[in-house]
């Protein structure tokens, strides 16, 4: 519910806060709620729906509210509002962010096309077309992730990219029971569900086991759901920040979003194999010994292919609690 407390028009509210929850989140367990009060906008944490055995540290609840709190900033903007935005701005710990909307703004055209790529953007598991991604675009992604304080590099070098390829399919075989359990409550789920990653999301099980991948429903055999033969030469990537807190993770997901939005505008679709990173011991060997220090946050796969099917949002009206 929009109480009175605030002085944002309730339909104003509601869009831009549409808007953040239409961000990526891990399983899509859209761990976030929003509190209103006056001109400001609180990004808080939903706890309740932190990834126990898989997200312990809440890393990957971090990052999806740091997509969430950009699509926020870019939506306030869009809407001619400024968006000052203060992160872990009380004791609360779950408090993530308050983002201030008052004043009047002019929105740039990035940030109007940045903000209309919203809708546009979903995790792509579909077989990619074999056609590379031009150095240009990926320098575009490099600038979009310095810019929420990120790096983001493409992995080139042939050997490296077997080498990350190789440590995916070890994290495949440490998966443990608990984190197994687990996917098996967010995905692969019924359409009908509000959050979770449905069925028809999940996309085909890659035919040549040298397809760097991620099946999000390991050891279950979901029915309709098809073998395929992916692109030979895959574009991999890695977002890494300077610092491995809490606050480099808020920020991290935001350099996930910006980048993400961009190779929407780019034409290109995105997916993850992050199952090195959840992997104590292999996360930092994930991290291209020829690149600047950095922590790994994700392991992307980039490429061109057809639209993917949007996934479920839980309503606006859920994810508002009272002041
Ligand atoms: C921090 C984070 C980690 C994720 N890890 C993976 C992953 O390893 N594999 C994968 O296929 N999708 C991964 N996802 C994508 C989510 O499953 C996806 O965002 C969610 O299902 C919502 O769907 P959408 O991105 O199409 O809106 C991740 C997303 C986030 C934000």
């Amino acid at each position: 519910m929009i109480t009175a407390t605030t002085s944002l028009a309730p339909s104003l509210v509601r869009q831009i806060i549409a808007a953040a929850v239409a961000a990526p989140s891990v399983h899509n367990t859209q761990p976030w709620l929003f509190r209103i009060v006056n001109d400001e906008i609180h990004l808080l944490a939903d706890t309740s729906r932190q990834l126990e055995a898989q997200d312990p540290d809440g890393r990957a609840l971090l990052m999806s509210c740091g997509a969430a709190l950009l699509n926020l900033r870019l939506a306030a903007e869009h809407f001619g509002r400024t968006s000052d935005v203060v992160v872990f701005p009380s004791e609360d710990h779950d408090h993530l962010a308050t983002v201030n909307v008052h004043g009047a703004a002019t929105a740039t055209g990035m940030v109007d096309e940045l903000f209309a790529a919203i809708p546009h953007r979903h995790t792509n598991r579909l077989p990619y077309e074999d056609r590379p991604v031009p150095p240009a675009v990926l320098e575009a992604l490099s600038e979009a992730a310095s810019q929420e304080g990120a790096v983001f590099y493409p992995v080139t070098e042939p050997g490296e990219r077997r080498r990350l390829v190789d440590l995916i399919h070890d994290a495949d075989a440490t998966t443990n029971p608990k984190v197994m359990a687990e996917a098996k409550r967010w995905t692969g789920v019924e359409p009908s569900r509000p959050d979770g990653v449905p069925t028809e999301s999940l996309g085909p099980i890659p035919q040549s086991p040298s397809t760097p991948h991620r099946d999000l429903t390991p050891g279950r055999v979901i029915s309709g759901r098809g073998f395929a033969v992916f692109e030979n030469d895959p574009t991999l990537a890695v977002l890494t920040t300077s610092r491995d807190d809490r606050a480099a993770w808020l920020a991290g997901g935001q350099a996930l979003q910006r980048v993400l939005l961009v190779a929407t505008v780019e034409g290109l679709v995105a997916t993850y194999a992050n199952q090195p990173l959840e992997a104590p011991g292999l996360r930092w060997l994930v991290r291209d010994p020829d690149q600047p220090i950095g922590f790994p946050q994700m392991l992307f796969r980039i490429g061109y292919a057809p639209a993917a099917p949007a996934t479920p949002r839980r309503p606006v009206e859920d994810v508002i609690v009272e002041p």
